[in-house]
Parts: structure tokens; sequence; C-alpha cells
């Protein structure tokens, strides 16, 4: 007989990987909640199994999330990942200390088979470490099932119920880590997967014809997947005059790109209203350079320029507004709905104070935001929506603005020399590591960065650049991202910068190189192999003061929680990206160099901002 319940709840201790985990447990068919870490144990008892999440905190830290240690005598099958492990052990008597150096990307660890938990992997395997503290003393009873090198990264209680990872198996960048969490599952939590999720477009009609009833609806098109799916959901949920549609060209678009939107909706039988407000964009960026003052201006503009359009359309004080937010959008955002702990790595747009408000009175409708990419594309398969829509890459709500790196001085901290000092090891008579006067974003250790990044110049031996772009911030931790420079060798240090700020000017200059590249993707079919490919500017011109530099960022995910860049000449035809290098060279004036972004995420986020 199977056991009445098989729900498997997940306490959250804030990791932006919580989610993940959420939807890799139902990926196969069983059914999952995610909870407050301190739910209290009474509560817990009703649940088949225990999974503890990662989070961005030290177990010593005074704001630690910490779960009750009655639960863990609750006689369920519990897995503890990353943190969620180290707390056990630490809950447990066992030692938890902080490494001389952190563990952060991809990594080759040995796994012991024998163990229910490794049940069918061989012994070596790629995972995704992400952490500062590791394990220096086992609790009673429990033994190591794994190890990186030196440090435990795989426990296992002698009752064979309780486990912990030092990695994350729920990320795409845990190529078996799956099979490790249906090992949990199955093997260890005896559940039998037979949870199937119900009618999602069934359902996401019915919730949205009760949550407006007779009410109005403002639905803001951007053209992506995501708001068109939320439209069409709406257009088949609702009677045609309960919907306004509007696409707000905020002046950071790409080529062409508002008028296409408007075309594609039409053939939906979606009316769009584009209305054009860049002016009041670009007025509220002056002279803007951090990226989240860009994302709250944007935000914050945005919903201005949607009440005026409320106001304009005569649209009721009880009208609602629909959002294509998804679950990763929030949980990023560190929004209140996702998790209560994870710490903002990028505010999105579509969740920003105002919307907060709106969404607290009830009047915010998001039907996608409980899936995650791939789900929403089927969601839109599903709905009929055409394969060019359905696959269309995502791009952010702020656009090319957060594409466009702005400083108005070099980024040289009194560490510049130090840092540039430690890059020198990694240099070769035939490659060149410098160290970049400039910074992005990045996420390390399940916390927001903001860094200098290195340019790697010389000989195009992708392996070993790959290698390089891995190890470095390894072992700088003040470094979040590595790109290729093409073109010469660079021989002497980078100091100097273009002062950039987010115009009209800066922004047409992007554009251009960015429908180069997106040209080309399309002539040799990678739009879909290459999950996005962001274009970016950065205000470097190297030996050509003035000039800026464009940045082509790939980035193959499925989760886009983590994922690789594309290897040239593999998944990246070489043939491509050297038309994309040339023809920018050749098309775009005041371009010094073409780069390629060889990081991951982590320790570099998909976006540079
Ligand atoms: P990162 O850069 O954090 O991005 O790896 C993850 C995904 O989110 C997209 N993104 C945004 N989308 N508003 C959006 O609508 C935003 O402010 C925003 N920032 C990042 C990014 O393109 C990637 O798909």
């Amino acid at each position: 007989m199977q056991s009445p319940c098989q729900l498997v709840a997940i306490l959250d201790a804030g990791a932006q990987y919580g989610k993940v985990i959420d939807r890799r447990v139902r990926s196969l068919h069983v059914e999952s909640i995610m909870l407050p870490m301190n739910t209290p144990t009474h509560q817990l008892n009703k649940y088949s199994a225990i999974i503890i999440s990662g989070g961005p905190e030290s177990v010593y830290s005074k704001s630690a999330p910490k779960f009750d240690p009655r639960v863990l005598k609750l006689n369920k099958p519990i897995l503890g990942i990353c943190y969620g492990m180290q707390l056990m052990v630490h809950l447990l008597g066992g030692k938890v200390e902080a490494l001389d150096r952190r563990e952060d990307g991809p990594c080759t660890i040995q796994v012991n088979p024998k163990s229910k938990l490794f049940a069918s992997l061989k012994s070596k395997q790629q995972v995704l470490m992400s952490h500062g503290d590791s394990i220096t003393q086992l609790p009673a009873g429990f033994t190591a099932i794994a190890h990186s090198g030196q440090i435990v990264a795989g426990i296992e209680g002698q009752d064979g119920r309780l486990f912990g990872v030092q990695f994350h198996p729920e990320v795409d960048l845990t190529p078996n880590g799956l099979i490790i969490l249906q090992n949990f599952l199955f093997k260890i939590a005896k559940l039998s997967g037979n949870f199937t999720i119900k009618d999602r477009v069934g359902q996401a009609i019915k919730d949205i014809r009760q949550q407006v009833g007779q009410k109005q609806v403002l639905v803001l098109v951007s053209g992506g997947v995501d708001s068109t799916v939320c439209a069409t959901l709406l257009r088949q949920a609702l009677k045609p005059d309960q919907i306004k549609a509007i696409h707000i060209d905020n002046g950071f678009m790409r080529q062409n790109e508002s008028a296409g939107v408007k075309l594609a909706l039409e053939k939906q039988g979606i009316q769009l209203k584009v209305i054009s407000a860049s002016t009041e964009f670009f007025k509220q960026l002056h002279r803007v350079t951090h990226p989240e003052t860009k994302r709250h201006r944007i935000g914050d503009t945005f919903m201005r320029v949607t009440k005026q359009a409320i106001k304009d359309l005569g649209l009721g004080d009880d009208s609602m507004l629909a959002q294509g937010t998804l679950r990763p959008d929030l949980i990023e955002s560190a929004s209140k709905i996702a998790s209560r702990q994870a710490n903002a790595i990028k505010t999105h747009h579509n969740d920003s104070p105002t919307v907060r408000k709106l969404r607290q009175s009830g009047r915010v409708i998001e039907p996608l935001s409980d899936y995650h990419k791939d789900e929403v594309r089927e969601i839109g398969r599903q709905l009929g929506l055409p394969p060019s829509l359905v696959w269309r890459q995502p791009f952010p709500g702020p656009g090319l603005a957060i594409r466009l790196l702005c400083a108005q001085k070099p980024y040289m901290l009194p560490n510049f020399k130090t840092i540039q000092h430690q890059l020198d090891q990694f240099s070769t008579p035939q490659i060149t590591a410098t160290l970049l006067p400039a910074r992005t974003v990045g996420v390390q250790g399940d916390g927001r960065t903001y860094s200098y990044f290195v340019g790697l110049s010389g000989e195009r031996s992708w392996s070993t650049l790959l290698k390089l772009a891995k190890e470095i911030p390894k072992q700088i931790r003040q470094i979040n991202r590595v790109i290729y420079i093409f073109g010469d060798q660079l021989k002497s240090p980078v100091t100097q910068i273009t002062p950039t700020y987010v115009t009209p000017e800066n922004i047409t200059q992007l554009r251009q190189a960015d429908y180069i590249v997106n040209q080309i993707l399309i002539e040799f079919n990678l739009v879909r192999k290459l999950s996005q490919v962001p274009v970016i500017s950065f205000p470097i011109g190297f030996d050509q003061p003035g000039c800026r530099s464009i940045a082509i960022r790939t980035f193959m995910t499925n989760d886009f929680m983590t994922g690789v860049p594309a290897l040239p000449g593999q998944d990246m035809p070489m043939q491509a990206l050297n038309k994309m290098v040339k023809q920018i060279l050749k098309q775009v004036p005041g371009i010094a160099r073409v780069a390629y972004d060889l990081t991951s995420k982590p320790p570099g986020t998909t976006e540079w901002e």
C-alpha cells in the first residue's frame, strides 16, 4: 500500500535555487510545497519527506534561518542541500567552519555509489558548488559519502534516513542531479511518483475568471514569451472588451521590435496600443550609472507611464493589472511571495514597490507566477502560439538600458594593483589576463556581487580560455566575470574608461551591434540552442580612447538559474562568431574591440547588470 500522503516539504533557507528544487521534484511527479524554515515541527509531521534548501547565510550568522532540531527526530527521510546540510550537521553536534577560499562553480567530486543517494552513478561526478563554510567534523553516526578533494561533499546518517550534500543537485550544472533527487525520493523516501500537475491552461483560465469577474484588465505586453502567453490566456478567459493591451516603448527595445510585437499580437486577436515613452525614460536615466538605480528608475517610470495610460484609457479604479511575472523573477528580486529570505541579486522591474502595493490590494493578476520559463513555453504551445513566439529568447524588461554598462570614471579601488598582481600568475606568453577598471553584476554563493571583470587576450585556444574563466573567479573572489577579447594581445594595463550614460546615441550604437548578432544567430539557426545571447556595450576603448567595446554573452540553460556559455567551435560555430566580430567592427561606429563572455552562472549572471 502507498503511504496516504505523498507530499514533500521543502524548507526554504533563502536560496535562489529553492524554487528550482520545487520544480525538479514536481518534474519527477512528486507533489511538493515550499515552507518557511521555521515551520513548527508538528506541522511537518504530515509530509513524507523533507528537503532543506541552501541559503546565503553561514550557520553561525545571527540572522541565519534555523529549523527546529526536533525536525531531525521526526523519523522522516531528510535531505539537506548546501546550507541545509551544514545546519543539519551543526544542530547534530558536528562542526562547520569557514574555508580559506570559497568553492564556487562547477567542480568534480568523488561519490560513493554504494550509498543509496548515489545509486547507479559513477564515482566521479560534475556538480555545482557554491559555499564558503565546510564540514570539518561529522556528527556522531554519520559517514561521508562524497568528497571534493579534502572537503566533505555528502553525508549519510547511520539509519539511512538523513542525508546531506554540499553541492546543488537541483541545477543544470549538476548533470546527474536529477538522478540524486530521484534516488532520494524513490529509493530512500520510497515515494511512488504518481502526482500529475493538473491542466494548467484550464486552471489558469478558471483562476483569471474568478479573480477578474466583470472588471477590466490592463495587460502590459513586452513582446516576450511570458507577457504574450499571459495576454493570450486573458484573451481566452475574458470578453474581448474587458482586455486593454498596451506596449510601452521605453526606447530600449531592439531594432524594429515594437512594430513586430504589435503585429504578432494582432494575429492572436489582441489589439495592442503602442505608447512611445522613450523621452521620459531617457530623462529619468540622465547620468545614472548604478545598475540597481537604473532598474528602479526604469521600473518607476514604467509604472508612471502605465498609470497615465490607464487614465487615458478611462479604466476604472477597480481595474486590474496583469503581468507575465515568472517564479524566478520573484525569487531573484527577493519578493515576499517567492521567498522571505532570498538575497536580492537583481531587482526585477515587474516587482517594483508600486506593483507590490497593488499586489497587496489584490489588483495584480500573475497567472504564470508559479512557473518557470520552460513550463510557460509549454503552456504557449498548448495555447497554439506559433513556434517563433514560443521559442523567443528572453529579453529583460529594462531592455538595452541594462546591457549598456555605464560609468563616470574607472572603477579602481586601492586593491586594483594587488588583484592584477594575483592575476599575473594566470598569464602566459600566449594569453594575457588583464584586470578591467569596470564592474559587472554576478552571483557568488547565493549572494549578489558587483565587481571587477577580466579580459583574456592572445591565443584563441577555447578550452584553455574556458578553464581560466572557471579558475580565476574561484581564486580571486573580487572577480565575477571573464571575457575573451578578440584582436591583438593586450600588452599594458587598462586604466581608462570612456564615460558612458544611457543616452539615445549610446543605445543606438548598442542596438546596431545587437541587430548584427541576432541576424547571424537566425542565419545559423542558433536561436533555440543558445537560450539567450545578450549583447553588451562596455565603456572601455583599450587603445582607442573615447570608444566602447561590445561583448557577446552566450548563455545555455534550462532553468535560467545556472548555465554555461556556448563553447566556440562546438555550440557556437566559429564561422558565425567570426562573422559577428567582423561585422560589428566594420559596421558599428565607435567600437574598439569585440569580446566573448566565458563566464558560467555562477559566478556571473546572464546579464551584466
Ligand atoms: P540574470 O542576469 O540574473 O537573469 O542571470 C536571469 C534571467 O532574467 C532576465 N532578467 C530580467 N528580466 N526584468 C526582466 O523582465 C529584469 O529586470 C531582468 N533582469 C534579468 C535575464 O535576461 C535572464 O533571462
